[in-house]
């Protein structure tokens, strides 16, 4: 895939992953647009994530996500999407951002999850006991995120650390 017909970079993975700091960081380097799916989701239906998984549960969060992403992978902007943790559940979506775009998958370990979401409030998900609500998500999920090209280990590194493997993998791949 040239430069030219790469549209979008999809940053997938499980919660904590750092989908949207290294996406906000990639995209600066790379001088391209960055949308978060689930900021996208908050700003189009005027409330927090938690308050829809609450009021109208997560089948409806799911529509809501299916549709802001395809839009966003659909427009004519070159972007860097960071899509939320459970997007990648729904094939039609899988589908979706492998026909749009060029996909990279977000790894780390459940110790390294637990330790960046600890203190999170804001994911439904995740509510309770943390260690092992993650453990529970990640072994459900354990092969939601092998349909991706590339891949790339979080793990003990920093923003910086994997923006710059990122790029080195689109290299290979696509022209930057
Ligand atoms: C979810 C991940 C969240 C958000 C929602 C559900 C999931 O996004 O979309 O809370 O099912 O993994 P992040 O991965 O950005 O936290």
């Amino acid at each position: 895939m040239s430069n030219k017909e790469l549209r979008n970079i999809v940053l997938v993975g499980f919660m904590g992953t750092g989908k949207s700091t290294v996406g906000a960081l990639l995209a600066k380097q790379l001088g391209w647009e960055i949308v978060d799916v689930d900021a996208e989701i908050v700003q189009s239906e005027g409330r927090a994530i938690a308050d829809i998984f609450e009021k109208d549960g997560e089948a409806a969060f799911r529509a809501i996500e299916t549709a802001v992403l395809e839009k966003l992978l659909t427009d004519s902007r070159k972007l860097i999407i960071a899509a939320g943790g459970g997007a990648v559940l729904a094939e039609r979506n899988r589908e979706l951002m492998l026909k749009h775009g060029l996909v990279v998958a977000l790894t780390a370990t459940a110790e390294q999850i637990v330790e960046r979401v600890k203190h999170d409030t804001a994911r439904p998900l995740l509510q309770g006991e943390v260690k092992a609500r993650v453990e529970l998500l990640m072994e459900q999920r354990k092969h939601a995120y092998d349909f991706a090209p590339v891949s790339v280990d979080t793990t003990a590194r920093s923003a910086a650390e994997v923006a710059a493997a990122i790029t080195e993998q689109l290299e290979t791949r696509i022209q930057l």
